[in-house]
């Protein structure tokens, strides 16, 4: 794989493929760490031309048609206000202005998704140099974040797309002194996940509803608890490793809505009542503490404040560990924002589904592309 920093850029025509999608209402942007993490690549390019065309997808339109509700609009204002400078919003690759210029919603162009030919070829042949730096959009295999690499005659990965990698994969490297943590709701989304950090872990702790079908296939009641029973076969295998860490302490309540939150053992969950949080104990990782610690996945209900305890001392835990901690998952990120700062972490990925594929052991099309 090819890397930015060690191309020459000078006289180049550029194109940089960047993930900006990001929560918007009505024209204002919500979160902007996506757009911030950009800037690394951006300001390295501009440096040495002004040839830059930047590239990026926002939301899930209606490929084909341009869709005013997903135009990147608010993005390219952003960018003007943090550039401090103009910056023209193009609508086709035919007419760049050979300044530093957005193309409007990838998203918007048909073939993009299909990864047309068509399509990645117009993409590949508008530059000398194409940089892929949207890691999160790496597990897409479309036209931009796929095609385009193959087709273009340079291809290189950005600086965030660099470190996302390099970053994730020191963790997954063989004989490294892992321990996971792997919340959210559903055991099946997350199956290949799990399987593959078992192999690479000392230990990995479930929470959230994936703790519950762990704790019934070992055996306990849980309840009206969020539960997987066609994973339950899944889940004794996995526990048959001896690394799945269960909660020894769960938080109960009659629903979601109900605050009257009791906090019992494992063992004994009433019938009539549902897991909504966990304890999170910290002893598990504190003692013989790994060098590294992934996290992905909240242990409870943490929106609702009633059930955020699990996740809150998790995050605090965390943001304090000596270990190497590496977090990343779109619910993951907005947990660490509401709990503490993600410059508390070690690394927190910008990836959602790019991040899970990735540590379920995936070869993501862009890196495939890459390589
Ligand atoms: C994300 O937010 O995970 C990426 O931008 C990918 O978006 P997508 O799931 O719409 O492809």
């Amino acid at each position: 794989m090819k890397n930015l920093v060690d191309l020459e850029l000078v006289g180049k025509r550029v194109g940089i493929r960047v993930d900006l999608n990001v929560p918007i209402d009505n024209g204002t942007i919500l979160n902007s760490e996506r757009l911030s993490a950009a800037l690394p690549s951006i300001l390295h390019i501009l440096k040495q031309t002004d040839n830059l065309c930047i590239i990026t997808h926002l939301g899930r339109p209606n490929e084909g048609k341009y869709d005013e509700q997903f135009s990147i609009k608010p993005i390219v204002e952003w960018f003007k206000k943090r550039l401090n400078r103009d910056i023209q919003l193009c609508t086709d690759f035919k007419s760049l202005p050979g300044s530093l210029c957005f193309i409007e919603n990838i998203r918007f162009f048909d073939g993009e998704s299909k990864n047309s030919d068509k399509l990645a070829y117009e993409i590949a042949n508008s530059f000398d140099i194409y940089v892929m730096d949207a890691f999160a959009t790496a597990h897409r295999k479309a036209a931009s974040t796929y095609g385009a690499i193959k087709k273009s005659t340079l291809a290189c990965a950005g600086i965030l797309f660099q470190n996302e990698v390099e970053n994730i994969s020191s963790a997954l490297v063989e004989g490294s002194s892992l321990s996971s943590i792997v919340g959210g709701s559903k055991v099946s989304t997350k199956l290949e996940v799990i399987s593959n950090l078992l192999n690479k872990s000392e230990k990995v702790l479930v929470g959230g509803g994936i703790a519950n079908t762990f704790l019934k296939a070992a055996g306990n009641e849980i309840g009206r608890s969020l539960c997987e029973d066609d994973m339950l076969g899944i889940a004794n295998q996995m526990l048959a490793t001896g690394k799945i860490v269960l909660p020894r302490k769960v938080m109960v309540a009659d629903s979601t809505s109900d605050e009257s939150v009791e906090i019992v053992s494992f063992d004994s969950v009433p019938q009539n009542k549902m897991i909504l949080d966990i304890e999170f104990n910290e002893e598990v990782f504190s003692k013989n503490a790994s060098e590294i610690i992934l996290w992905n996945g909240p242990l409870g209900i943490f929106e609702i404040d009633a059930f955020s305890k699990g996740t809150d001392s998790l995050v605090s835990y965390l943001s304090k560990s000596n270990s190497k901690v590496i977090a990343g998952g779109g619910e993951t990120i907005f947990a660490i924002t509401k709990f503490s700062r993600i410059d508390k972490f070690d690394y927190v990925s910008t990836a959602g589904g790019a991040f899970l594929e990735f540590l379920g052991g995936r070869e993501l099309p862009s890196i495939q592309a890459l390589n």
